[in-house]
Formats: C-alpha cells, sequence, structure tokens
C-alpha cells in the first residue's frame, strides 16, 4: 500500500517536472512569416518580468500603439504591477477620455479616466477602426502574446519585420512588406523606427530594443499573473519531491521488520 503511494507521488513529481521542460519557448514558426527567436526573462520555469524594461514597453505603447490599438482587459491599476504609484496611475489614467453614462437626461458622456477604467480603444467601434484604417482591423493587443503561436517572438519578429520588399514582389497601396507577416503583406504601417522616442534612464531605443520592451509589456498584460503561478509552480514541485522522499522512506521503514522474517 505504502510502496503504491510512495510510487503515485514519485510518477507525479515527474510528471511535473516533464511538463515544466515542455515550458520552455516553443521553436516552432509563427503564423507563416519568419520568426526570430528570443531569449525572455519571462520564458521557463523561474521566467520573471523586469520592471524597468515593462515601464519602457508601456511608454512605447503609449507614445506608439495607443493611437490605434486599445488594451481593454487591462485597467489602470494594474499598472501597480510595473512600480507605479497610486498618485502616477491617476496621472497616467487621467491622460485618457472614457464614455461614461447615461447620466439622468440618459445621455452618455466623456470624462477622463479614472484607475479602475480598462485602458480605452482609440475607436468608437470596430467600423469606425476599419474606417480609419483603409479597412483593416487594428485588434486589441491586451492578450495578443497568447493569441498568436510562439506569441512573444512572433510580436518581436513583426515588430524588427519591416524590410524593403524583394525585387518583383508587389506592395499594393496601403499595405507593408512584413517578414514575420504570413503572407507579407500587412496592412500596419510600420510603427516602430528606433530613436524616435526619448526613454527614461538613457534607454536604448534601437529598434530591436524597444520591441524587446513592447513585446515584455504586452507579455505581462496577458498574463499579468505568471509570476505568481510560476512560483506556486515550483513550491509544488518542491513539495512533491519532499513527500517522494517522505514516502519511501516510511514504506522501507514499515517494511523492514517484515522483510527480516
Ligand atoms: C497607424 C495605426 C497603427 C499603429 C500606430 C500601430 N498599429 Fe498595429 N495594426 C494596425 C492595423 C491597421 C493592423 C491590422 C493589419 C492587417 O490586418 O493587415 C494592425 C495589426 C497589428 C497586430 C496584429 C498582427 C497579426 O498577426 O494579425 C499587432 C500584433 C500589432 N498591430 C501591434 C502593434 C504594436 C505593438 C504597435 C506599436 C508599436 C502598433 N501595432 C502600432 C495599425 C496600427
Amino acid at each position: 500500500m505504502f510502496k503504491r503511494v510512495s510510487q503515485i507521488i514519485c510518477a507525479g513529481g515527474i510528471a511535473v517536472l516533464a511538463s515544466m521542460g515542455g515550458m520552455a519557448p516553443a521553436m516552432a514558426a509563427g503564423a507563416g512569416g519568419d520568426i526570430v527567436e528570443h531569449d525572455w526573462t519571462f520564458d521557463g520555469p523561474f521566467g520573471f518580468f523586469d520592471k524597468a524594461s515593462l515601464q519602457r514597453g508601456f511608454q512605447v505603447y503609449r507614445e506608439v500603439c495607443a493611437s490605434c490599438h486599445g488594451l481593454e482587459y487591462i485597467a489602470f491599476r494594474n499598472f501597480s504591477d510595473l512600480g507605479y504609484s497610486e498618485a502616477e496611475i491617476k496621472a497616467i489614467a487621467a491622460e485618457y477620455d472614457v464614455t461614461d453614462g447615461p447620466n439622468e437626461e440618459g445621455e452618455m458622456f466623456t470624462r477622463a479616466a479614472i484607475p479602475a477604467d480598462r485602458v480605452p480603444s482609440p475607436y468608437a467601434n470596430e467600423n469606425a477602426a476599419r474606417a480609419f484604417n483603409g479597412g483593416a482591423y487594428p485588434p486589441d493587443l491586451s492578450l495578443i502574446t497568447k493569441a498568436r503561436p510562439n506569441g512573444a517572438n512572433y510580436l518581436y519578429s513583426l515588430l524588427v519585420g519591416y524590410k524593403d520588399a524583394p525585387q518583383g514582389k508587389e506592395v499594393p497601396d496601403g499595405m507593408y512588406y512584413n517578414t514575420a507577416y504570413s503572407g507579407n503583406l500587412i496592412a500596419m504601417p510600420q510603427p516602430l523606427y528606433g530613436d524616435d522616442i526619448e526613454l527614461a534612464g538613457d534607454g536604448d531605443t534601437s529598434i530591436e530594443a524597444l520591441a524587446e520592451d513592447l513585446v515584455a509589456f504586452l507579455a505581462w498584460a496577458a498574463e499579468p499573473e505568471m509570476e505568481s503561478r510560476k512560483r506556486t509552480g515550483i513550491a509544488v514541485m518542491l513539495f512533491l519531491f519532499v513527500m517522494c522522499f517522505v514516502s519511501y522512506g516510511s514504506m522501507r521503514y514499515i517494511w523492514a521488520d517484515i522483510k527480516k522474517k
């Protein structure tokens, strides 16, 4: 009986270990384009987010991406994870307008956002977004690193993947050549050029460095609880490990007398 229990516990521990091994970044290509495999601090069972990088990424999002893409699953107060104080969050929220209501006259109205509001889309609705972008829809970015295969590497590759089209490749008006995008023609103009943003603390403003910070920020947005999930995983593994030895030891102890006979 004890032997059986210790076998089950040990097998459980090994299964958990094996599944953690499987958490290493997938090497598969993304949705059909060229994908750069990059090392991320948030990869693997000990992965973590670098707060300074998240703050830089958020700045790039605000200054570049927010004019076309919303972040509707993130509330301003969630930015406390990035290390901002309550007062800073209030000030950031106040830069955005949100629609509220209806008021006593039954009308919707616009007011400055507060920390409990979510980061609004810059467009009133999908049709307005399409009308503004030549028919293409800039998706909400809250879950984008989860919504694409090999999400972090794909997003990084997309942001650094704007190149001159090879000779003979037709690029229609309103489309741009991108090596990571499936089919290589995307309706999003190149958003990052590098050196056009001033980062606090003299941060590196090459396209690659900006893309790296932005991807870290969007990976956080897609899974703000990632660090605590991984910490729980490690605690569970340690517990299973200890239980494995305890149950094996008690099995030996209980059977010792019987074996002697
Ligand atoms: C001028 C508006 C504009 C800006 C600024 C902009 N985008 Fe886009 N984005 C678009 C449009 C339009 C699409 C849809 C493209 C398509 O369907 O071909 C898109 C699509 C995307 C996609 C989805 C690609 C896919 O696989 O479907 C991602 C990811 C993305 N943008 C990220 C960003 C990031 C990150 C930034 C900031 C650095 C940014 N965008 C800035 C307009 C914009």
